[in-house]
């Protein structure tokens, strides 16, 4: 049910309140990669929410290369349809692998398209987010932080902890893509509380 969440109601002490709803989240993934271990850290995320939060994934294949010439032709429909998305969910979930340093080009470029003001209309304005991902040595540290940095300019807040960096991905995932490794789990399900709580108190302020 997107887009449910966060029905205000009047609480004791007189203190406005959420009643908590269904928490719909959209996990973006840097990767298209069918073997992606962002993938089956966003599919493991799936099976650790909490009965109140359901994500989905957005599928970010049929997004072509962000042209300005294209744009005024009108929004290409994979854009139209995740702009959609984007706008329809409580909260975003992004994994992103680390490609030199910095977020891939694949998520830098679904992201240039849904910044973009259409009809006054600003789908990551003030969306609660959080990151993470799962790569080499340093977990994709770099490119998380990179994402930080974009998500200044395009107004999405994102949780500031758990970090949830995965490093030397290859031995983290089991044949099933479970995280083999419980302190890992552990941290996703807080990071996944944590999204919960931070888009409760964004809506209540
Ligand atoms: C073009 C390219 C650049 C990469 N650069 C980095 C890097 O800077 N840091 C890092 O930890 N891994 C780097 N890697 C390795 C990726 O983190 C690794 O392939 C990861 O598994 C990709 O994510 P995925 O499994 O979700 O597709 C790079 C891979 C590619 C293809």
């Amino acid at each position: 049910m997107p887009g449910a969440f966060g029905a205000c109601a009047p609480t004791v002490a007189g203190r406005a309140y959420v009643v908590s709803a269904v928490l719909s989240v959209l996990g973006i993934c840097g990767s298209l990669r069918k073997g992606s271990y962002n993938g089956m850290l966003l599919r493991e995320a799936q099976r650790l929410a909490p009965p109140d939060t359901s994500i989905e994934i957005a599928d970010l294949s049929e997004i072509p290369l962000y042209n300005g010439d294209v744009e005024a032709q009108g929004l290409p429909s994979a854009v139209r349809a995740l702009r959609v998305r984007v706008r329809a969910a409580d909260a975003l979930l992004f994994a992103t692998p680390e490609y030199n340093y910095s977020i891939p080009g694949v998520l830098k470029n679904a992201i240039d398209w849904v910044s973009r003001p259409v009809d006054g209309e600003l789908p990551f304005d003030g969306k609660p987010v959080a990151l993470m991902g799962a790569g080499a040595r340093l977990g994709t540290a770099r490119a998380q932080y990179h994402l930080r940095q974009v998500c200044v300019y395009t107004n999405m807040l994102p949780v500031n902890k758990p970090e949830v960096m995965v490093a030397n991905a290859w031995e983290q995932f089991d044949k099933d893509g479970g995280l083999r490794d419980e302190k890992t789990r552990q941290l996703v399900t807080q990071l996944l509380a944590s999204l919960a709580a931070w888009t409760r108190r964004l809506r209540a302020a």
